[in-house]
């Protein structure tokens, strides 16, 4: 199928608007590679530091050196040949944590080191049996004592959506008072809205003390399937900065998905006013080849990368296609890494799009000869999910020798 050009998106036009820049700072290789079924190793995890850095992430978190020595040998290869983003390694607020990852970044030509600590009040009192003042002090001693090894210094208020406004913004204020640059808010258990998160940065901006030289980072999960959404809400609220991951891997139910958000702020940057740096081409592949060395393998119906994001097989929409593509598309699938938008023939499927079929293999159709195809085309699809080129093959030699 050859359809005509598409009117939308305007990418170029999208792209000559004056916008904010918004940071991609992916975690795939910390946050996405502890969950269940999406570890690595070492060699594997190099390989696709080198997919992150030509996809034009601004930052790559490598890992948690402090959890063994392994990590702390995957993030010491990849500070020593990946170049072109940022590369951050996480911490605790605890000395043998930082220290780790300052070892581990030795060589990296732009080291960050991420330093986090729980803020809410359900993880203070059950998880680190701390008071509100003690997390700040930790928070202090945290960015101060990693200032000592790297310029860069990311703060993170772990569930930061569950905790007291006002303290948030307290220890935002100490964490940058002690040297942090980039401000971290994450939803660690996905449990806020889109509106909710964007009155939050917008209060943060305002109440944390030196807020305008502070980068706003979003980290959001997934478990109420909103990750992307909120990611985006707390963009309109001021987020420079967003954590994500290529297929939305991460804890339990993912982290936001850099794929979907790259091409939210890419198709409807107008709206958001907003850009990445991201070459949105090599989204499909990267995609790709994280589904090879995890084993993981996207959904069909996953957006932008599944293998249904571009297909279409109802009549109806197949004949629209034909006639304008952008009226079932809201983007290229070749701006994403695809080679063209997929026409699956199958019982939904109508004549207009077997006839394009056909034409494509090379077959003279008139009207007597499409009907023929036509007719056995339908009752093959009965009982096959999806007609292939080399059955339509067959249907046509059937229908011109019984001719
Ligand atoms: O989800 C979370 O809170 C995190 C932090 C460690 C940044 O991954
Ligand atoms: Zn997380």
């Amino acid at each position: 199928m050859n359809p005509p050009a598409p009117d939308v998106p305007d990418v170029a036009a999208e792209a000559r608007t004056p916008t904010h820049h918004v940071a991609i700072f992916d975690t795939s290789l910390r946050d996405g590679e502890q969950s269940p079924g999406c570890s690595m190793t070492a060699s594997q995890k190099l390989r696709f530091a080198h997919a992150l850095a030509e996809l034009g992430v601004d930052t790559i978190e490598a890992g948690f050196p402090a959890s063994s020595g392994a990590e702390i040998d995957a993030t010491r290869a990849i500070a020593r040949e990946v170049r072109g983003s940022t590369l951050a390694a996480l911490a605790r607020c605890h000395s043998g944590d930082i220290e780790a990852c300052a070892q581990a970044l030795d060589g990296a030509a732009r080291p960050r080191i991420h330093v986090f600590i729980s803020t809410s009040p359900l993880h203070r009192e059950h998880k680190l049996g701390l008071s509100r003042e003690q997390v700040l002090e930790r928070a202090v001693m945290g960015v101060e004592l990693a200032r000592r090894y790297v310029d860069d210094v990311e703060f993170s208020a772990e569930d930061a959506l569950r905790t007291e406004p006002e303290f948030l913004a307290q220890v935002c204020s100490a964490a940058l008072a002690a040297g942090a640059r980039t401000l971290n808010i994450p939803d660690t258990v996905g449990y806020t809205t889109p509106s909710e998160i964007r009155a939050l940065f917008e209060y943060l901006r305002g109440h944390v003390v030196g807020a305008e030289r502070a980068i706003f980072s979003a980290h959001c999960h997934n478990d109420l399937g909103l990750a992307v959404a909120n990611s985006l809400a707390a963009i309109e609220g001021g987020a420079r900065q967003v954590e994500c991951t290529i297929n939305g891997i991460g804890e339990r139910a993912g982290n936001c998905a850099m794929e979907e958000l790259v091409m939210a702020l890419r198709v409807r940057g107008a709206y958001y006013n907003a850009h990445t740096r991201i070459d949105a081409r090599r989204l499909v592949p990267t995609s790709r080849l994280l589904s090879r060395i995890t084993g993981m393998a996207v959904q069909r119906n996953k957006a932008i990368v599944g293998q249904n994001a571009f297909a279409h097989e109802s009549g109806i929409h197949q004949h629209g296609m034909l006639k304008h593509r952008g009226t079932y598309e809201i983007m290229n699938p070749e701006d994403v890494g695809w080679s063209q938008s997929q026409m699956v023939l199958g019982r939904h499927s109508g004549r207009a799009a077997l006839a394009d079929r056909l034409q494509t293999l090379g077959f003279v159709v008139d009207e007597a000869r499409l009907n023929a195809v036509f007719a056995s085309f339908k009752s093959l699809a009965e009982k096959k999910r999806e007609v292939f080129d080399a059955d339509l093959e067959a249907l046509v030699l059937g229908a011109d020798a019984r001719a």
